[in-house]
């Protein structure tokens, strides 16, 4: 298969408009059997129920290219099952988990020559995502809806590689209590734009959200889970129901337990003892595991003792069987990698 003659070490995490995108209608309650197309444009109703009421849910999930040259995804089921929990929860239909993973591998393997080479640094990014596409204008759930997945080819989510990252104490919440932090749903990204810019603005890489209901428990950033280490190796990792389950993370608490050994602790985190906490780590399908250096608390700083210039040694030997994993380098959990 020839690459496409991409400069893949210097990708940064954005939008190329590659060659093939899968796509699925449902009407008159079934999905269609789906189809790959080339064009990348959607003609939608005025009043489709995306436009009008922002009925949409999405996944991210990442291909890569193995030490063996083989082309895997990782944990791809656990992103079908969430996409089926977010749908659940704003009333769309669920994209059965079969037609999700056969989805994903005809995509990939449509667009076989964007997927990176192994060891350029940069991976696959896949987007599938589900939106209203019939109107409505009373406030209802749609009647019809669009499966749809594309790719893209991705270098690290933050500018800068490895080098730790600074982030502010957010004075706006990302999610409600009850609400829909813990689904992946598009309204919760529109929810944080404000906060990004300005955190973008003031001169931080990202936002810690504090819990939104008492404002003194840890959440996540915009776009990932935080993982602490604590000054004596333990893994603290926080815990609520208004964020987002990553697959990352709940993968690195099985690599931390089952495969290096580690204590993990899963429990509400105060924000309050980060202070406390040798090292600090975002996890993410595009953030991987991102080190964090410092946070910014209202002009106070808390400062992670290992990590303001690398990555601490933990998060380190995380990330590297992390994706020692997914690059086929080291064996992990049976069915974690899906070779495509
Ligand atoms: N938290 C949020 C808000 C996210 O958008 C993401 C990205 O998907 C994550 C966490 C990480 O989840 P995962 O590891 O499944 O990509
Ligand atoms: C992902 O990691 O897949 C996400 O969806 C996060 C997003 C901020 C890019």
């Amino acid at each position: 298969m020839e690459k496409k003659n991409i400069d893949w070490a210097n990708l940064g995490f954005g939008y190329h408009i590659t060659d093939k995108r899968y796509v699925s209608n449902y009407k008159n309650g079934a999905w269609d059997e789906g189809t790959l197309t080339e064009d990348p444009t959607i003609q939608l109703n005025e009043c489709a129920g995306i436009l009008q009421y922002c009925q949409e849910i999405f996944e991210g999930l990442k291909a890569y290219t193995t030490e063996d040259g083989r082309v895997v995804t990782f944990r791809p089921d656990l992103n079908a099952e969430r996409m089926i929990d977010s749908a659940k929860r704003l009333e769309m239909p669920a994209f059965p988990k079969e037609r999700f993973l056969d989805a994903i591998d005809k995509v990939v393997t449509a667009n076989a020559a964007w997927v990176p080479p192994y060891g350029s640094g940069a991976t696959l990014y896949i987007r599938p995502y589900m939106f209203a596409s019939s109107p409505v204008i009373g406030v209802k759930p749609a009647e019809e809806y669009q499966f749809r997945a594309f790719v893209t080819p991705v270098g690290p989510y933050f500018k800068g590689g490895a080098k730790p990252l600074t982030l502010c104490v957010s004075d706006f919440d990302r999610a409600a209590p009850h609400g829909t932090g813990h689904i992946k749903a598009g309204l919760n990204y529109a929810m944080s734009l404000h906060a990004c810019v300005t955190a973008h603005a003031n001169g931080f890489d990202e936002n810690l959200y504090l819990d939104p209901a008492t404002r003194t428990y840890v959440e996540e950033t915009g776009g990932a889970n935080f993982l602490f280490v604590d000054k004596d190796g333990k893994i603290i990792i926080p815990k609520s129901d208004s964020i987002l389950p990553s697959i990352t993370r709940r993968s690195l608490v099985v690599v931390a337990k089952d495969m290096l050994g580690m204590e993990v602790e899963e429990r509400p985190v105060k924000l309050e003892e980060l202070k406390d906490f040798a090292e600090c780590g975002l996890c993410g399908t595009a953030a991987v595991i991102s080190p964090v250096g410092k946070v910014v608390d209202h002009g106070r700083d808390i400062c992670f003792a290992s990590g303001m210039d690398e990555m601490g040694p933990v998060i380190q030997k995380l990330y590297d069987t992390l994706t020692g994993i997914q690059m086929g380098r080291i064996e992990g959990p049976e069915g974690w990698v899906r070779t495509i």
